[in-house]
């Protein structure tokens, strides 16, 4: 599938429905309109191995999307897909309301607990992956949110952003395996936050004063990692891990699958050269299994 990033309006899903894949993700999308960060906000290294992006979560905010989830759910289904939305909130009770607000037209919503390109008046804010009392709290608004679906429930991914710390990543499978929480899937992973490059002398990145997620081919072994440590220990629990980070070949697909993993997600692969990457992945595989 896509990864979650750019695929904000109903042309964009109607595109996506025509590819082979299997969810249109669409977000991330948060409560209120964030018009997109100043200056440039996406680049890629001359030899096309990695890329930084700092775009803000730009979006319409969540009432445009009650109004267009209807007719993207409708294209997503006629189509044979599933529409994947993720949310982004700036506390847990933006999330409880981003999930409420969603919830009856989306088939998954995916948490996205990782975003690093969001500044405010007083410097970055945080990034919940790195903070589980926050996960856990997250996760709690958005089961309490959905409490009542019954059997209209959605499925819920948890996106997160990689780790390095093995204790810390521990900690953040103890707080999913809790039995308080309903997590489906696991999503990993977001951007690498904080990477810096220059271009020509001057900050590759505008704002954040360069700061930005780091995306791409560099990415794949980072995610490969996070990817065989999770399934690891999350796959006897029924979560179902969702792999993301540096896919832009078959040979990086079957990667993943080697892993155990039944999904993967394309980013910056698909930024660059736009939807026909997803029949040309599938082809690839094709010829390599
Ligand atoms: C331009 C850009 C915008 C992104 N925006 C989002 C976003 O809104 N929400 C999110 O969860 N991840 C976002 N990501 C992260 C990607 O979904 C993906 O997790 C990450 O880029 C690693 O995959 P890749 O190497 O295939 O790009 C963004 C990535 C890029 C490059």
């Amino acid at each position: 599938m896509n990864a979650a990033g750019w695929c904000k309006d109903i042309e964009t899903v109607r595109e996506l429905a025509k590819t082979p894949v299997s969810e249109i993700t669409v977000g991330s999308i948060t409560l209120e309109p964030r018009p997109v960060n100043e200056g440039n906000v996406f680049w890629q290294s001359p030899d096309g191995t990695y890329a930084l992006n700092s775009l803000g979560l730009p979006n319409p905010g969540i009432a445009t999307y009650r109004k267009r989830l209807p007719e993207m759910q409708k294209i997503a289904h006629a189509a044979n897909k599933k529409l994947r939305v993720s949310i982004a909130g700036f506390s847990p009770s933006e999330y409880f309301k981003l999930a409420v607000g969603i919830a009856r037209n989306v088939d998954v919503i995916e948490v996205n607990l990782g975003c690093p390109n969001v500044w405010g008046a007083e410097g970055q804010k945080p990034i919940p992956s790195f903070n589980p009392a926050l996960t856990t709290s997250i996760i709690n608004s958005v089961a309490e949110a959905l409490q009542d679906m019954g059997n209209d429930l959605p499925r819920i991914a948890i996106k997160l952003s990689p780790y390095s710390d093995p204790l810390q990543m521990d900690t953040i499978i103890s707080v999913i395996q809790s039995e308080r929480l309903f997590v489906d899937e696991v999503v990993t992973c977001n951007t690498f936050p904080n990477a810096f490059a220059w271009q020509d002398g001057a900050r590759a990145i505008t704002p954040g004063d360069g700061f930005a997620g780091m995306s791409g081919s560099a990415m794949k072994a980072i995610a490969l990692g996070q990817t065989k440590r999770l399934h690891g220990a999350l796959h006897c629990h029924g979560i179902e891990i969702v792999g993301v980070g540096g896919i832009a070949t078959g040979q990086d697909v079957v990667d993943f699958a080697q892993l155990g993993v039944k999904k993967v997600q394309i980013g910056t692969h698909y930024f660059v050269h736009g939807e026909k990457v997803f029949s040309e992945l599938l082809q690839e595989v094709a010829d390599l299994v």
